[in-house]
């Protein structure tokens, strides 16, 4: 069975698109990723669209099909994927398992969401369309109040503090004001976020993910197809997914995704590496809390001790495992169906050594990880060089 490759890949900047409509994000995406990976439209066999909530953001379904005839690809195949948040990551993850069963042998994956044509209320109510609807969206549960819960348990059991959250949100936008495509490219301080608004208790307008436009697409190969493309392909060496229930109350923890864990397992398995060998990681931070439980449940710190081991500076871009040398979703922006590709253009650039000033220094193989909503969907890959 061949190996999977990434070509080549393209985001627009992630913020506030007013020009711009849902339909021409995605085009631009896809159309650039085409055009940098040196193909056109007759060498793309299917294509994989990620999108959370087109209908209700845009009023605007069937998305596969409205984007492959833009982008010239009709009447081949195209599939839309729903995951919440983890959208863009399940797309990917579809492309490169159609590339593995032999499908297909170039695919395009492109994700995409258009949040701020609505008043930020609106947002939330379609947002918290990913929680359970019966059990936590009916009563007034928004995303920012199921990750206060999940905060505030981890502050309970391991003592995490406001400032370690704080820490999180200064490192990302560190990184993200070295990222052109990033939409708060300004420094934060610790100071600063403890004083900004609170949204839900402990969380506070600066530990949030923000509102965004954006779309992000990759070209993926079969190997012998990728290696005739570029000099520079970019393999998925481990892949794995997981799920848990949705409504919090159904967990067995609050201080651990199992859906995580669960994904994290799979790709390390798959790809016969562990953390150790990891020289970089993207996490799904859409609130400062989500970093935390991403980097202990993955595996890369010990169970409680993320929040003192990111104010130590191990996550930093220069520590012992940079985490969202990006900006993070906390400061490259989070339109929800777009996040899980833009991971991935941005792990392709961080291993080809195009990552500008944001660099990781040497880095050959990196984790990345996506979840849906609260932690229903966890998606995560390995990528790499060799
Ligand atoms: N980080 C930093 N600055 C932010 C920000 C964020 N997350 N969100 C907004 N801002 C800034 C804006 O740029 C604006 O600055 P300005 O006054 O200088 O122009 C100011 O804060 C107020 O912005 P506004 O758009 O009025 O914020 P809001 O109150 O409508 O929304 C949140 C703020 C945090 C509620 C909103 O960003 C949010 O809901 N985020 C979470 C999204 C989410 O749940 N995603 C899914 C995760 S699972």
């Amino acid at each position: 069975m061949e190996r999977v490759a990434v070509v080549d890949g393209a985001m627009t900047s992630f913020g506030e698109h007013w020009n711009l409509s849902l339909r021409e994000l995605a085009v631009e995406a896809g159309r650039k990723a085409m055009k940098n990976a040196g193909i056109g439209p007759k060498d793309v066999d299917a294509l994989f669209i990620g999108n959370m909530a087109g209908g209700y953001f845009n009023g605007q379904e069937h998305l596969a099909s409205l984007i492959s005839r833009e982008l010239h690809l009709a009447p081949k195949p195209s599939t839309r994927v729903e995951a919440a948040c983890a959208s863009g990551g399940l797309a990917a993850r579809m492309g490169h398992l159609s590339i593995l069963a032999g499908a297909y042998d170039t695919v395009l994956c492109v994700g995409v969401e258009k949040m701020t044509d609505l008043p930020p209320e609106n947002v939330t109510s379609g947002l918290a369309m990913a929680a359970d609807g019966d059990w936590e969206a009916y009563f007034g549960v928004t995303f920012p109040a199921l990750y206060a819960m999940l905060a505030r348990r981890h502050m309970h059991e391991f003592g995490t503090t406001e400032e370690q959250m704080a820490a999180v949100a200064v490192k990302n936008h560190d990184n993200g004001v070295l990222n052109p495509n990033a939409q708060f490219r300004f420094p934060l301080s610790i100071e600063k976020v403890l004083k900004s608004a609170l949204v839900s208790d402990p969380i506070r307008l600066l530990n949030c993910s923000p509102i965004s436009d954006g779309a992000a697409a990759v070209v993926i190969s079969k190997e012998s197809i990728a290696k005739k493309l570029t000099d520079t392909p970019v393999y998925f060496q481990g892949s794995g997914q997981g799920s848990d229930s949705i409504a919090l109350h159904n967990r067995v923890t609050l201080t651990t995704l199992e859906a995580t864990v669960a994904a994290g397992k799979m790709a390390f398995k798959n790809a016969k590496l562990t953390p150790k060998d990891i020289d970089l990681v993207e996490v799904h931070d859409c609130f400062t809390i989500a970093e935390l439980l991403a980097i202990e449940d993955l595996g890369f710190i010990e169970k409680g001790k993320a929040g003192p081991a990111t104010e130590e500076g191990v996550t930093a871009r220069d520590g012992r495992i940079p985490v969202n040398a990006s900006g993070g979703l906390k400061s490259k922006g989070h339109p929800v169906g777009a996040t899980g590709i833009a991971q991935i253009y941005e792990v392709m650039l961080q291993l080809r050594g195009e990552a500008g000033g944001r660099q990781v220094d040497g880095a050959t193989r990196a984790m990345i990880h996506n979840v849906g909503g609260s932690g229903g969907t966890a998606i995560v890959n390995i990528m790499g060089r060799d």
